[in-house]
């Protein structure tokens, strides 16, 4: 496995694969690595074959954190990551500086963005309105440098992944995009580096964001709901841990990420909620 820190070498070695004919799978990540990172490695490994490439990006990318958000803690590991990758198979892992990837940012020389301005605006980026912004041009700009034939996005980051597929079809990037499937931990929290932030009571409580998507299912086996009718369920639900703290439950159509109404079986449901500053996310079908 290699290591590339410069968006310079990273093109040249991506266009030299190109030349060979070997295919390139991507994963971006945020390191800190997990098994549901792992698990979009091996899926991108099965994506391009034993004669393809894969590529793993580690960068903690400072337009997708607001001011007031967790950028100087974002936990690190870049050795472990490393050793995580290597022990996957990764060809490449991609690891660039601040200054490779934001040239003249301090300066105000760096002005391009790309904007997602329909999918963008709801739940995720209802809570935070410059995320998706920073995420969709970070991606962008990794799919110019990395020139993947295929990148895996995880359905952990279910609106994220639905957003990239937009920008992809939109913005005619030469990329397949695929969505594999959350990994989660024994009691149903799904993995995150975020959740390293949480302490022992918070933890332990954290399974009821996994808990509140499975209760819907249920709840909506039975009988089709009302939006707000099920929502108030789960609100019950969410205050029984005196730790949660609910930032929102969305109901909507998986296709297009619109409101509904009403919530039977095939509607999907989104969550995001505080245990103290930290913020969980998940999200499943009903
Ligand atoms: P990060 O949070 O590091 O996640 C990288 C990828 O791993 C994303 O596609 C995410 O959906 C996926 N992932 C995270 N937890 C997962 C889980 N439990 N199961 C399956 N997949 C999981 O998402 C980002 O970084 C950034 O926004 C990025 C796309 C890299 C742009 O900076």
């Amino acid at each position: 496995m290699r290591q590339i820190t410069t968006v310079r070498a990273m093109q040249r070695w991506a266009l030299e694969q190109k030349r060979a004919g070997a295919r390139i799978g991507f994963v971006p990540t945020m390191g800190y690595l997990h098994d549901g990172h792992m698990s979009l490695v091996r899926r991108a490994r099965k994506a391009v074959g034993r004669d393809g490439k894969v590529v793993v990006s580690i960068y903690v990318n400072p337009t997708q954190f607001a001011p007031t958000e967790d950028l100087a803690q974002y936990p690190r590991d870049l050795k472990r990551d490393k050793e995580m990758c290597a022990a996957e198979g990764v060809d490449i892992v991609f690891t660039p500086s601040d200054a490779e990837m934001y040239p003249g940012r301090a300066e105000g020389l760096f002005s391009c963005y790309v904007v997602e301005e329909g999918l963008s605006k709801l739940m995720e980026g209802a809570s935070r309105p410059t995320h998706f912004r920073g995420v969709t041009t970070i991606v962008a700009k990794l799919f110019n440098i990395v020139l993947p034939d295929v990148s895996v996005f995880g359905a952990k980051d279910f609106q994220q992944a639905a957003i990239i597929q937009r920008m992809v079809k939109n913005l005619d990037f030469p990329v397949k995009i695929i969505v594999a499937p959350t990994v989660r931990e024994r009691d149903g929290l799904a993995m995150s580096s975020r959740n390293k932030y949480l302490n022992p009571p918070q933890r332990a409580e954290a399974t009821i964001v996994s808990q509140a998507i499975k209760q819907a299912r249920e709840l909506v086996s039975r009988k089709t709901y009302k939006a707000e009718e099920l929502l108030k369920e789960l609100e019950k639900l969410i205050k029984s841990k005196p730790e949660a703290r609910l930032d929102y439950i969305e109901f909507f159509d998986p296709e297009t990420l619109l409101p509904a109404t009403k919530v039977g079986k095939g509607t999907h449901m989104a969550l995001a909620v505080f245990f103290g500053k930290t913020r969980l996310i998940d999200n499943g079908l009903l």
